[in-house]
C-alpha cells in the first residue's frame, strides 16, 4: 500500500513517520506514540488543531467544522479527519497534553 511521510518539524530530534494511504493523520501520530490530544476524531472540536506547515492534506468528503478561518488561513488543520495528499511537515499540536 502506499504510503507518505509525515515530518515531525516539532521534535528534537526532528522525526518522519509514515502513513498509510487513506489512514488519518491522527491515526498515524497515535500509532507512532506521538503526543496528540484528540477527543472527538469527527472534525467537530478542534482539539486535535495542528499546524500544516508543508505539503497537502485531503478531507474527502468531511468537514473542518472544528477550524474557524483565522485558524484556517494560519496554516492548521484537523488530523482526525484528514489524509495526507503529498507528504507533509507538521509543527506541533496546538493543545498540549498535561
Ligand atoms: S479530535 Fe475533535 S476535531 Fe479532531
Amino acid at each position: 500500500m502506499p504510503q507518505k511521510k509525515i515530518q515531525l518539524d516539532f521534535l528534537d530530534p526532528e522525526q518522519s513517520i509514515q502513513v498509510n494511504q487513506g489512514e488519518s493523520i491522527l491515526d498515524a501520530l497515535l500509532c507512532a506514540n506521538i503526543p496528540i490530544k484528540q477527543a472527538c476524531t469527527n472534525g467537530v472540536c478542534g482539539v486535535c488543531l495542528t499546524p500544516l506547515l508543508s505539503g497537502e492534506i485531503d478531507y474527502a468528503d468531511r468537514q473542518p467544522h472544528g477550524l474557524n478561518e483565522k485558524e484556517k488561513q494560519n496554516g492548521y488543520f484537523l488530523p482526525c479527519i484528514a489524509t495526507c495528499k503529498t507528504d507533509i511537515a507538521i509543527g506541533r499540536p496546538k493543545v498540549r497534553l498535561r
